[in-house]
């Protein structure tokens, strides 16, 4: 399509915000996250709401390329059952572990017997007469796996030994403090993974993957059992990594989480997980612009990208369109999805043939935008800290972007609620690790600079800062002016 004739009105839209919705697919970027996570480097994909962990499950899992991979999404996970399953033979932050280990050798399992070459197999039929036995089907939902009451175990299937006496069954709903369960269960994990690991070697299958996604949906507070659980689900994860590595086994298994759950949890080996194995989900405005035009040129056919999209037009203070919307986001591709979104619309209502995006239209959708990015820092804040509204309520009754520390101590005593635990300093530190606010940084000469947690990481945060910047993109939702109003 030529410039003179393509037209932004011709975009219906830059896509949806979500990656189970979007058309992703069809615009993928291929970043180093995911070349990394390709080559098995890291189990552990870490990010911020909106940054790309679902984006990334549906290439690996639907795009398969040679590849055999499933999704295994935890939307709807029966949470509270699982809670039930404790391991009292372990220590308190590996309490499930054994039941996440049986869990995922039974995906892994049902995964290996889908496998198109696996009739050759000879062992196949143990793994199947297993999942028959206990779950009806080889396809077992992940949501019904700890469900049944008891694990039939037969000759046909496993009969694994516990110091040389075979056990039967495996009840999973125990009253008491029983220490037996995770020995149970380690011993049949154990028993089916080297069952899947001749059925893999018989079948020469060549990669296997499975990938944990939305293991925060429908959190609203991160309590202990809650971490626990997820913790467990590392842990295990990790070890059966590190067996199937043992044995040469092409199983991969990938879990995807959002930082600020992992920021909160507490384990033994969590810095050597953060050190070699996991990997951040992050992006620059390089890399989100090349989002955006793999997008722009997948609806329009259009080569001419970002630019061809806008009158050239500077606004206020010099800045460029592109720098003046992304100063208002934390650099997440969902933000800049939605602002464009919202600047389409805006567009097509000035002119149902809008050529190109205007000062005005950018200006104008700041209001609907900056709702939108607080509500995905309440998805975000609220499982650590409910109350955080009343230290934005603060910011407010302040009016305006920058304030110093005195100014927020007095409007947040006066609006902290009883059941609101956190006092000023801990509120302002809580709202930097968002990136709600950043603090001013003096530099040598005399500068100053605002430290904000997601452009300027190793800041850290400084107890001591005295002068406060709102984030941009919160302007409009906490009605915030530019500058103090002259005396
Ligand atoms: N690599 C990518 N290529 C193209 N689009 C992407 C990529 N990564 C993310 N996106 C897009 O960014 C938006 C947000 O991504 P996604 O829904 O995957 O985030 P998420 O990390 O799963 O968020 P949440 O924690 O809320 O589930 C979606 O529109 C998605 O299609
Ligand atoms: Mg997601």
């Amino acid at each position: 399509m030529s410039g003179s004739i393509f037209k932004l009105s011709s975009i219906e839209t830059f896509g949806d915000v979500a990656a189970e919705e979007d058309l992703v697919l069809d615009y993928f970027l291929f970043t180093n996250a995911v070349e990394s996570i390709s080559k098995g480097k890291s189990f552990l994909v870490l990010g911020r709401k909106g940054t790309g962990k679902t984006a990334i499950v549906r290439h690996f899992t639907e795009r398969s390329q040679g590849r055999f991979s499933k999704a295994l999404n935890l939307r709807g996970y029966p949470w509270n059952v699982h809670a039930q399953i404790v391991d009292h033979g372990a220590s308190d932050i590996e309490a499930y572990v054994a039941s996440w280990k049986y869990i995922v050798a039974v995906e892994i399992s049902a995964l290996v017997l889908s496998h198109p070459s696996v009739s050759l197999s000879i062992d196949a039929p143990l793994l199947r007469t297993f999942l028959i036995d206990n779950y009806g089907g080889t396809s077992p939902q992940l949501s019904d796996i700890l469900r049944p009451k008891k694990l039939k175990l037969s000759k046909a299937s496993f009969q694994p030994a516990i110091m040389g006496n075979q056990i039967g069954g495996i009840e999973l709903s125990r009253t008491g403090k029983d220490h037996q369960l995770g020995l149970e269960l380690s011993a049949l994990t154990n028993a089916i993974m080297a069952c899947v690991q001749k059925v893999i070697r018989e079948a020469k299958i060549s990669s296997l993957s499975l990938h944990f996604d939305e293991l925060d949906q429908g959190l609203s507070r991160l309590d202990e059992s809650r971490t626990k659980m997820l913790v467990g689900l590392i842990l295990a994860v990790r070890e059966l990594r590190i067996e199937n590595k043992k044995s040469g086994s092409p199983i991969d298994l990938i879990v995807y989480l959002r930082s600020d759950i992992w920021e909160d949890m507490q384990f033994s080996d969590k810095n050597k997980i953060s050190q070699g194995l996991s990997l951040s989900l992050e992006w620059n405005p390089e890399s989100l612009l090349q989002l955006i035009e793999a997008r722009i040129h997948a609806k329009t056919g259009s080569t001419l990208g970002w630019h061809g999209l806008i009158d050239e037009v500077l606004m206020r203070g010099s800045q460029s369109k592109w720098n003046h919307i992304l100063a208002r986001t934390f650099l997440r591709p969902r933000d800049v999805i939605r602002f464009l979104n919202t600047a389409l619309i805006t567009a097509k209502k000035r002119d149902t043939n809008a050529e190109k995006f205007t000062n005005k239209d950018i200006v104008k959708s700041r209001d609907e935008y900056s709702s939108y990015l607080k509500s995905e820092l309440d998805d975000e804040i609220r499982p650590h800290w409910p109350y955080w509204d009343e230290a934005l309520q603060a910011c407010s009754a302040i009016s305006t972007l920058t304030f110093d520390v005195e100014q927020f101590e007095r409007e947040y005593k006066r609006r902290k609620s009883p059941k609101n635990e956190t006092d000023f300093r801990e509120a302002l530190a809580y709202l930097y690790r968002f990136s709600v606010l950043g603090y001013e940084k003096r530099s040598g000469y005399g500068g100053r600079t605002w430290a904000f947690q997601y452009t300027d990481p190793e800041a850290g945060w400084d107890n001591a800062a005295t002068q406060f910047k709102v984030h941009l993109g919160l302007k409009e939702y906490a009605k915030l002016r530019e500058e103090r109003q002259p005396y």
